[in-house]
């Protein structure tokens, strides 16, 4: 065996001593069981075990020492080292098991607890229907007109040419507003459809005018599964220099593809309303089947009881008529209407089957159509 060499002793490189060791793993020791949360416990972590903490600098030494020194002092560094990691990672999971269980109890939700918040309602289906469609004619530079419910008979019928007799005025399909005497003829009604705005709109305003006018009207229809004596009609109207039934099929058309998607179309079926001439019944072509229902027993098409196309509503050039009860010359204007009722889209585009969950407002019936604005 050779001797030790005198030249050099370990103890004198003052961070390697025993008792310099003890003193700097005891005061990680002692750091760790003073921190009180996690993030104390961090920072003690980086204090004492990070690549500037003086265990980590002593441990830099050893490379400096003679090989027959490195043993013995790499192993007092590394038993510190070694007995200051486990005390940290003891005490991190003494610090994280009191953290859950302090969750435990501070984030607890008490589930038997009374409700106490006012439950929110919905948009009725009706409304938002009426204003995707409107959406769709704002979105070509229509604009939104409205006119009054309670409405004069002269709006609701003289004005679009319906004679006297003309047996929509009867009794059994207008309500008559009385009047203070309690006189039913008044000259004031509950409008039966949205046409009036149509004339008032042409009296307000100048031609060009591209008008939508959605709204409640009036029929005295008891109310069952399929009928109601108030439901919601969307008229359009367009006036300008030029205009042909050309443009009216090109508007419908792009008013269905826009409600129920591309390369659906519109027929037009001759038909007589008196504020339109011609007229016309139009119908879109089933969105469901695309009219692939029509004399193909095996694949029947309750949407549209396999006929290929859906009713809609009326439509037609507005009649010279009607353009001069509002003051407009016929001989430089020409316009087309239509109108419709939204209850029966809202009915075959939902499968509704009773008009009366229509107008009842309940909101289990309304809510499952969600709160689109
Ligand atoms: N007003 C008609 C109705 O309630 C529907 C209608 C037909 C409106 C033709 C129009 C039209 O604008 O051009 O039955």
């Amino acid at each position: 065996m050779s001797a030790p060499n005198k030249s050099y002793d370990p103890v004198e490189v003052e961070a390697l001593k025993p008792e310099e060791l003890e003193r700097l793993r005891d005061e990680a020791f002692a750091a760790f069981a003073a921190a009180a949360d996690l993030a104390a416990l961090h920072e003690a972590k980086i204090a004492h075990t990070g690549p500037t903490s003086p265990l980590s600098l002593a441990n830099r030494e050893i490379g400096a020492l003679p090989p027959q020194a490195k043993a013995e002092a790499g192993k007092r560094v590394g038993m510190a080292r070694g007995a200051v990691s486990k005390a940290l990672a003891a005490r991190q999971a003494e610090l994280e098991a009191e953290r859950d269980a302090r969750v435990l109890v501070e984030e607890a939700v008490d589930v038997t607890l009374a409700y106490d918040r006012a439950p929110a309602g919905a948009r009725h289906p009706l409304t938002t229907l009426s204003e995707r469609i409107e959406d769709v004619f704002v979105a070509m530079g229509y604009e939104v007109a409205e006119g009054p419910e309670v409405e004069a008979e002269w709006f609701n019928f003289d004005a679009l040419n319906f004679e006297p007799d003309h047996p929509a005025r009867a009794m059994q399909d207008t309500f008559f507003v009385q009047d203070k005497q309690g006189k039913a003829d008044s000259g004031v009604v509950l409008r039966t459809h949205t046409s009036p705005v149509q004339v008032r709109t042409m009296i307000d305003r100048e031609p060009p005018v591209y008008v939508i006018c959605p709204g409640r009207v009036y029929r005295t229809d008891e109310l069952d599964a399929t009928h109601t004596p108030v439901f919601t009609q969307v008229e359009l109207l367009a006036i300008d220099e030029g205009l042909t039934m050309a443009d009216l099929k090109g508007t419908l058309d792009h008013m269905v593809q826009a409600l129920f998607g591309t390369g659906m179309s519109t027929r037009l079926r001759p038909n007589y309303f008196p504020f339109t001439e011609p007229s016309a019944e139009m119908d879109m072509q089933c969105y469901v089947c695309r009219g692939e229902s029509v004399g193909n027993p095996d694949r029947p098409c309750r949407t549209c009881s396999s006929e290929g196309w859906i009713e809609l509503g009326g439509c037609g050039m507005v009649n010279p008529r009607v353009l001069i009860a509002a003051g407009i010359d016929p001989e430089k204007y020409s316009g087309f209407a239509f109108g419709f009722g939204i209850e029966r889209m809202l009915m075959f585009r939902h499968n509704v089957e009773d008009m009366r969950d229509m107008v009842e407002g309940d909101v289990r019936f309304t809510r499952p159509f969600g709160m689109e604005i």
